[in-house]
């Protein structure tokens, strides 16, 4: 095993040892939430669960999810999103999540699916620098559904994780399984003459200082540890996959103040 791969199994695993301590006192106190997964499997982003949680599913629904849609969340995680939208689909809609963490998918299968028998969960097993050593190239990956087989499909922060030919591989399929009309809802990092001119300056730790293409990353040795792209190009992308049209709402990432979220999101309509 290299060293920096080394250094990254004992980051993740005091990290996780730290979570799971947290966790613990949480549990002798009494101030668990039982909706949530244990802090040992939040590891899907910055800010509290919750709070993103639910920021996602409003911006999901101000871009035109409605309760009756059949929505597809693409690396659903921990269910961050699932959760709040278990409270706005109806019992005409469904959703269905996938992701390449199995104790992810385990974890909302156990929890959330019980409850809510129209919200289903399901393991790709797919390859991530970042998320799974094991597994098919992301690049070969046909998602398990039909043909327009959705009204709504989303992913957050998740293409922030895959290369360029991997997230063409992803907005080809996200075309494919969208039925004539439903549209994409998908967050990244943009870069553009703004976010390049600021990036330098941006007091975060993703400064994406490795150039590959199209595309650049947050540390070269672990492409999907963080992963920005050239906004042309991904327009370009857009486009290549099918989708007829296309709206790009920067976020707040690269300082701008009035962003949608923190991620720059692009909405596609097929
Ligand atoms: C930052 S987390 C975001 C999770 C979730 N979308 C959310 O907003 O809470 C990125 C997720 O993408 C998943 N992921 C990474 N590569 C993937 C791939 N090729 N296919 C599906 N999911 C992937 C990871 O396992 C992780 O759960």
């Amino acid at each position: 095993m290299g060293t920096k791969r080394l250094r990254r199994k004992v980051r993740h695993g005091l990290e996780w040892t730290a979570a799971a301590l947290d966790d613990l006192g949480r549990w002798l106190t009494r101030k668990t939430d039982p909706e949530l997964p244990p802090l040992r499997l939040r590891f899907v982003g910055m800010g509290d669960f919750r709070d993103v949680g639910d920021e996602l599913k409003t911006l999901l629904i101000r871009f035109g999810l409605r309760p009756s849609d059949r929505v597809l969340d693409i690396g659903c995680g921990v269910g961050r999103v699932a959760i709040p939208l278990t409270y706005f689909l109806d019992e005409r809609g469904r959703y269905d999540g996938f992701d390449v963490v199995r104790r992810f998918v385990a974890w909302c299968q156990r929890h959330i699916t019980p409850k809510h028998a129209n919200f289903r969960f399901h393991h790709a097993d797919v390859q991530s620098s970042e998320y799974r050593e094991k597994g098919l190239a992301a690049t070969e990956f046909r998602f398990p559904f039909d043909d327009a087989s959705f009204d709504f499909a989303f992913a957050t922060s998740l293409f922030t994780h895959l290369v360029f030919a991997e997230t063409r591989r992803y907005l080809g399929e996200s075309a494919r399984v969208l039925a004539p009309g439903g549209r994409l809802i998908a967050t990244f990092f943009l870069l553009n003459d703004h976010s390049r001119e600021v990036l330098p300056r941006l007091d975060w730790h993703y400064r994406f200082p490795n150039e590959k293409g199209p595309v650049c990353f947050a540390n070269a040795a672990n492409p999907a540890a963080g992963v920005a792209i050239d906004e042309a190009a991904l327009v370009q992308l857009v486009r290549d996959a099918g989708f007829a049209r296309y709206e790009i709402h920067y976020g707040k990432w690269a300082g701008r103040a009035d962003g949608a979220t923190f991620q720059d999101v692009v909405v596609c309509w097929r």
